[in-house]
């Protein structure tokens, strides 16, 4: 085997909020793939830390008395207390407030500047008298200057999406104070990245990025790169700009840096050497990020690094977003899930194995469907993996003394064995590629066959009767365990902890690829066998999504400032691809058509569920729907309403009521909201 270096990131999380299930796809991803890598024999470091700098986290701190550096010091403590709780293996995590990030980031801004990147310009800016600061753009609102739409954030307009110049907003006021700010100059760097347009041309082009994100990247670089502004004025907490007091580097700049703090304070402690992982071609370095951060990671980023020196990325890895029950994460929805509050409910096995289900290659969002969630985890994971385990370790303890033994292993078992090993190869093919979502539909295959090989062949029907055949039992069980055995291996990147009970039950060390032919046979025991996972109710799982009370209650693992906006959250535009196409015969077979609602009631222990019963012009009469939209709706508001109905969905059950189609309604961060219709005939065709 080749063994491969790998140095392995994920975005840096900002020290101002909580760690969330939007934070955990990536960082969960990135685990998988360090672990997948370890498991195959290479060396896999996943380096990561907290993104400490910027305005809102100097702002939070002013608000709350307290120094900056103690709100990112509890931001640390709560963000490595959520990864620990979901089995991420980091080999460090620091924080880019460091003595190595400073250190660094001046070290690359002199690269920049001796090489002629960096020019400076005056730029005229919203400024606070009251606070003594100049504004950025999150932090202004007004009227928007091309719709005229009242309580619009400086950069861009939420109504008719626009984006401008802070400085056009009509009656700007400050978001802080209420105050109105004026414009004043202030001198700022800038990195000239259309300087190395052709440099990043060539990089976009390399395998470094697959063809989604290459063609974004193109794109702007077709459109023309325009100068990096890395400076910010002072309130700021952040690195001093050398020889510019009072101006500081801007996040984004010392951000990434963080990614070679974090290897450059691993190394000091290990004694290891910085240049081995950045400055050697024989370390690849992978960045995980989400598709919202691209344009930091495949323009500024690779532009740094060249200048200063260091090795290229050898892939920048972008992923979708999470949405929660097919909508964007929303805390009034009560889906905006904290990793702290996702522990208090459900293993982190279930998220880790439910996200890796669904992670391939792409940019798409990943949508954490609730019941979704609990059906995949429930046939795939308990139903499926978990109970092949127990069934046929338990067999093994209680009637066979635990012992295995391949004495009596005839082609059926040779097969089973066999056919499961070569699929483990697979796998691992899986891993490297990022096909996580292959992976475990393998695995998966693997412990159904398992699982039906040890129904057919029923070891218990040996033990009993005059011609009772104890040896054959063993055989069989021994088949199962060895395949147990080979799925923990191939899991274990996945869920580790799984794997971790199988090969304690089993009395073997941890186990690897390179162990795949190290057999189980007649010197192994099976004890202590206890179960993997306890089956999980539904109720357990619904749990998750809570809607927030009328008076919310700050919960314990945000930390102060959540709520504040980012400053680098340049709009709130939710920008997602369209679907796959589908062919009009596919949009013909939807029966969509004006109902009339005649009645309406609050599902009983639910408190986002109404009942309706709606006029749709069926001859069998009204249809009763069960929609999620009491939030939004009250009953008595549904009666006599004409709603958008599609009629020919298969009828589903909830809270045991059934419910035959589905209301159409409008849905984001800002609420929901039913279509209104003109046409007040129920039955009408919607085409
Ligand atoms: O978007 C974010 O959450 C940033 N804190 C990510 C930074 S990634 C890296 F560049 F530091
Ligand atoms: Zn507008």
């Amino acid at each position: 085997m080749n063994k491969r270096r790998l140095l392995i990131t994920s975005g840096l999380p900002y020290a101002n909020g909580a760690i969330h299930l939007g934070h955990m796809v990536e960082v969960i991803q990135t685990d998988i793939f360090a672990r997948a890598m370890r498991m195959m024999g290479h060396e896999a470091l996943y380096m990561c830390a907290d993104d400490t700098h910027g305005t809102p986290i100097e702002i939070s701190a002013t608000k709350r008395g307290i120094a900056p550096e103690q709100l990112i010091a509890e931001a640390y403590e709560s963000h490595t207390a959520d990864f620990k709780g979901f089995d991420i293996e980091f080999a460090n995590y620091y924080s880019t407030n460091s003595p190595e990030n400073k250190e660094l980031a001046y070290f690359i801004y002199d690269k920049l500047l001796k090489a002629g990147h960096i020019r400076e310009q005056v730029v005229k800016q919203l400024y606070s008298e009251s606070m003594n600061r100049f504004l950025p753009d999150r932090y202004v609102k007004g009227k928007c200057p091309k719709c005229g739409a009242p309580d619009q954030y400086g950069d861009c307009c939420e109504v008719c999406k626009a984006h401008y110049d802070a400085l056009d907003l009509a009656e700007p006021h400050c978001v802080l104070d209420g105050s109105v700010p004026v414009v004043r100059e202030s001198h700022h760097l800038f990195v000239s990245i259309s300087q190395l347009s052709d440099f990043l041309r060539d990089f976009a082009d390399s395998d470094a990025l697959l063809p989604e994100v290459r063609n974004f990247v193109k794109t702007w670089i077709d459109e023309g790169l325009q100068d990096w502004n890395i400076s910010r004025d002072k309130p700021y907490f952040g690195f001093e700009i050398p020889g510019h007091p009072d101006k500081y580097f801007y996040v984004w700049m010392d951000a990434p840096i963080g990614y070679i703090a974090s290897t450059a304070n691993w190394c000091k402690k290990d004694g290891e050497d910085l240049d081995k992982y950045w400055r050697s071609k024989d370390t690849e370095i992978w960045h995980f990020i989400g598709k919202d951060i691209i344009y930091f990671h495949t323009l500024f980023w690779p532009a740094m690094l060249k200048v200063a020196g260091f090795e290229l990325p050898h892939r920048v890895h972008a992923h979708g977003f999470l949405t929660v029950n097919g909508t964007k994460m929303s805390k009034s929805r009560g889906t905006f899930i904290l990793a702290r509050k996702y522990l208090e409910v459900l293993p982190a096995a279930y998220l880790r194995f439910y996200f890796a289900n669904k992670l391939s290659t792409g940019v798409d969002d990943i949508d954490l469907n609730i019941e979704d969630f609990y059906f995949r985890v429930r046939s795939g994971l308990i139903d499926n993996l978990a109970n092949l385990h127990n069934r046929s370790f338990s067999f093994a303890e209680t009637k066979l003394g635990g012992k295995l033994s391949t004495a009596r292993f005839d082609d059926d078992c040779r097969k089973l064995i066999a056919d499961a090993k070569a699929r483990v190869l697979e796998v691992a093919d899986d891993y490297a590629e990022l096909n996580t979502a292959a992976a475990i539909k393998a695995i998966c295959e693997i412990g159904n066959a398992a699982n039906l090989f040890y129904q057919e062949k029923a070891p218990w029907a040996y033990l009993k009767g005059d011609n009772a055949d104890p040896e054959m039992a063993r055989a069989i069980v021994t088949a199962c365990a060895e395949v147990v055995r080979l799925i923990a291996i191939a899991i274990k990147p996945v869920v580790p902890d799984f794997s971790a009970k199988i090969f304690a039950q089993l009395n073997i060390g941890d186990q690897n690829l390179a162990d795949l032919d190290n057999a189980l046979g007649d010197n192994n025991v099976i004890s202590n066998v206890e179960k993997t996972y306890i089956r999980p109710e539904r109720e357990t799982f619904d749990a998750l999504v809570v809607e927030a009370p009328a008076e919310p209650a700050p919960a314990a693992a945000t930390l102060p400032g959540e709520e504040k906006v980012e400053e680098t959250k340049v709009a709130e535009i939710e920008r997602r691809p369209l679907k796959e196409l589908i062919d009009f015969e596919d949009f013909e077979k939807l029966d969509i058509r004006v109902g009339k609602v005649l009645a309406c009631e609050k599902v009983k222990k639910s408190n986002k569920l109404l009942c309706s019963q709606i006029e749709i012009g069926h001859p069998d009469g009204p249809v009763q729907i069960v929609s999620g939209i009491s939030k939004h709706y009250t009953p008595e508001s549904m009666v006599g309403r004409y709603v958008l109905v599609v009629t020919n969905l298969k009828p589903r059950e909830m809270f045991g009521l059934k419910s035959q189609g589905m209301v159409l309604a409008a849905s984001d961060e800002a609420g929901l909201e039913l279509p209104m219709t003109l046409l007040r005939v129920p039955g009408a065709q919607v085409k």
